[in-house]
Parts: C-alpha cells; sequence; structure tokens
C-alpha cells in the first residue's frame, strides 16, 4: 500500500523495480502531528517529500501576518524540490494539516537518480510546468473572479483530489478550517463562509466540520467559470 503510494510520485516515473527499490531504500521515514511544522519558508532546506498518508499544506506568510495558502497536498504528491532546481531558501512553509506520514529524499540523491534517468527528470519539469500553470491560474481568478468563483473552484479542486463518490454526493473530507479555506482561495472568513452558506441554502453542498458534501456539481462548475 505505502509502495504504491510513493511509487505514484514523479520521482519514480519511468524507474524499473529495482532502480524503484534502490531509490526507495535511500528514503526516510517522516512522520508529523497534526499543525506540526515541517519546515518554514525562508529555512536552508536539503530534502524533498513524498506525502504517504494525510496532508500538507504549504503557506507564505505576509509581513503584517496574514497567511496564504498555496496547496493542499495529498498522498502521492511531492513538495520540497524548488530549492534543489533553484538553490535557496525554502519558498514556502509547510505544515501538517492532519497526522503525516512522508518519505523524505535528500537533494544530493536526487542528481544521480536526475543523470541515469531522464523519465524522472521529465516527471518533475511536468510536475512543475503543472504548477506553474495552475499558479497562473490563480493569479488570473485573483484578479478577474470574485470570492464565490475562487471559492468554487477550490472546492472543485479538492473534490477532485479528496472526493469519495457517495450516493448522496461527493463527500470531500478536506480537513480545513473555514480560516484555512479562506486562506487558500485569498479572501476573508467572513466573506468565504458567507460564500458557502449561500451555496448550501441553494442546495449544491452540504457542509460538515472539516468536509463538504457537493449534491450539486454542475452548478458549482458553472459558478467556478
Ligand atoms: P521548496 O521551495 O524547497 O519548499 C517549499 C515547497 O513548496 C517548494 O519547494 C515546492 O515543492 C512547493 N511549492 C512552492 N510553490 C508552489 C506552488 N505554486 N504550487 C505547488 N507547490 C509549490
Amino acid at each position: 500500500m505505502t509502495d504504491d503510494v510513493l511509487r505514484q510520485a514523479p520521482l519514480f516515473n519511468g524507474l524499473d523495480d529495482d532502480a524503484s527499490g534502490a531509490l526507495e531504500s535511500s528514503m526516510s521515514t517522516v512522520t508529523l502531528r497534526r499543525g506540526e511544522v515541517l519546515f518554514g519558508e525562508g529555512d536552508e532546506g536539503d530534502q524533498l517529500y513524498v506525502v504517504i498518508d494525510g496532508k500538507i499544506k504549504l503557506g507564505r506568510r505576509s509581513v503584517d501576518g496574514r497567511e496564504n495558502l498555496i496547496a493542499i497536498l495529498g498522498p502521492g504528491q511531492m513538495f520540497g524540490e524548488l530549492s534543489f532546481f533553484d538553490p535557496g531558501p525554502r519558498s514556502a512553509t509547510a505544515t501538517a494539516v492532519t497526522d503525516v506520514e512522508l518519505r523524505s529524499l535528500g537533494h544530493s540523491a536526487l542528481n544521480p537518480v536526475l543523470q541515469s534517468h531522464p523519465d524522472v527528470a521529465y516527471a518533475l519539469l511536468n510536475q512543475l510546468a503543472g504548477r506553474l500553470r495552475r499558479t497562473n491560474e490563480v493569479v488570473g481568478d485573483l484578479v478577474f473572479s470574485d470570492v464565490p468563483g475562487r471559492v468554487s473552484k477550490a472546492l472543485l479542486d479538492l473534490a477532485a483530489r479528496f472526493g469519495r463518490e457517495a450516493d448522496d454526493g461527493i463527500h470531500v473530507n478536506h480537513d480545513l478550517t473555514q480560516e484555512e479555506l479562506a486562506q487558500l482561495v485569498g479572501a476573508s472568513r467572513e466573506t468565504v463562509n458567507k460564500a458557502l452558506a449561500d451555496f448550501a441554502s441553494r442546495g449544491w453542498l452540504r457542509l460538515e466540520p472539516r468536509s463538504v458534501i457537493i449534491l450539486d456539481l454542475e452548478r458549482l462548475k458553472r459558478r467556478s467559470r
């Protein structure tokens, strides 16, 4: 099970069983309790990580203390590679949203893998390009979209990764507080709460603590455009 999740990561793209096994044996296990900080923005870092279980939030803080969430990562997703490709301090703070299990790999162990396996380099480039594409979209939405539009888009993204289909709708256990949801869409908690309450009153979704049940996917999709 752990192996399956680990091998979904781009790091293992195109590696045969022997190479995968060798890479895996050079990784270490890291566990975090909910709320624990793995590293802070600006720290020196020489490891990258794959999420095995749980969720990690990546965030940045403004000088006046406000927080913005860049991404929520779940099982099979990787982070901590930017400071390898663009040597410098960590570009964001990584915090456990739930209890979390990770595998870490030293940046120095990545070099030989990239030299000997171009598929892995390609997969990491693919991930970087995808993140750049998503970041462009987020920046565009901050300028062009209203808060309800951004909330519906964030919910759809969380649903695509953490959603589970059930008879009554798509159960999305995002594990985020309303404050964290607000930080993810770059708006105040009050405005985000208002948008969520409006969606609930229209019957598009049902709100539960740290999760949401999407009842009308189509309407939510339309609102996100
Ligand atoms: P690093 O800078 O080493 O530490 C923080 C990590 O957050 C970074 O590597 C990336 O893995 C991740 N990260 C930074 N910016 C983004 C982004 N826009 N989208 C997804 N992940 C990101």
